[in-house]
């Protein structure tokens, strides 16, 4: 009895020095770009002066940069349609246009909910649309 005590002392020891061996050294974070981006330029949102690139990094990257759940969707449907896997992410697109990226953005589409002018000013979209807006 004294034997399976002692036992059961042993591994809770072992437990507790494995715990706290876990707790001093955590792994490194190893954080996706969707949820490392840019902060949101200071200035008046509503005057056209932005950077398209970080704007939508900003604005819409949680879904579209690179382990976000729109670049998923669209990766599996350019997939699909025979392209390859980085045609997943807007930004290397070619074959949309600004005025596309706006009515989609405004109108939402598929599992894509609209963005309103809060989400995204006018001028804040169009600095957007123009960046990804690559066929015109
Ligand atoms: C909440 C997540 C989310 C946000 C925020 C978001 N999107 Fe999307 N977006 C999606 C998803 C998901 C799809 C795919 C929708 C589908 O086909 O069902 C999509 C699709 C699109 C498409 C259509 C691509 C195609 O092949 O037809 C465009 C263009 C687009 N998004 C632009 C933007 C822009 C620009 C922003 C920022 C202003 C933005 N999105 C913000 C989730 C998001």
């Amino acid at each position: 009895m004294t034997r399976m005590l002692s036992r059961a002392v042993l591994f809770a020891g072992l437990v507790l020095a494995g715990g706290s061996a876990v707790l001093a050294d955590p792994p490194p974070m190893m954080m996706p770009p969707y949820i490392v981006r840019p902060e949101a330029p200071a200035g008046d949102r509503l005057k056209p002066s932005g950077d398209g690139k970080t704007l939508f990094e900003v604005h819409c990257g949680y879904c579209h940069l690179v382990g976000g759940m729109g670049t998923n969707l669209l990766t599996k449907q350019r997939m699909m349609m025979g392209e390859t896997p980085d045609k997943g992410l807007l930004a290397n697109r070619t074959d949309l246009t600004a005025d596309y990226v706006k009515s989609v953005v405004r109108m939402g589409k598929g599992a894509m909910p609209a963005q309103t002018k809060v989400d995204v000013t006018e001028a804040e979209l169009e600095a957007v649309s123009k960046y990804l807006g690559k066929a015109g």
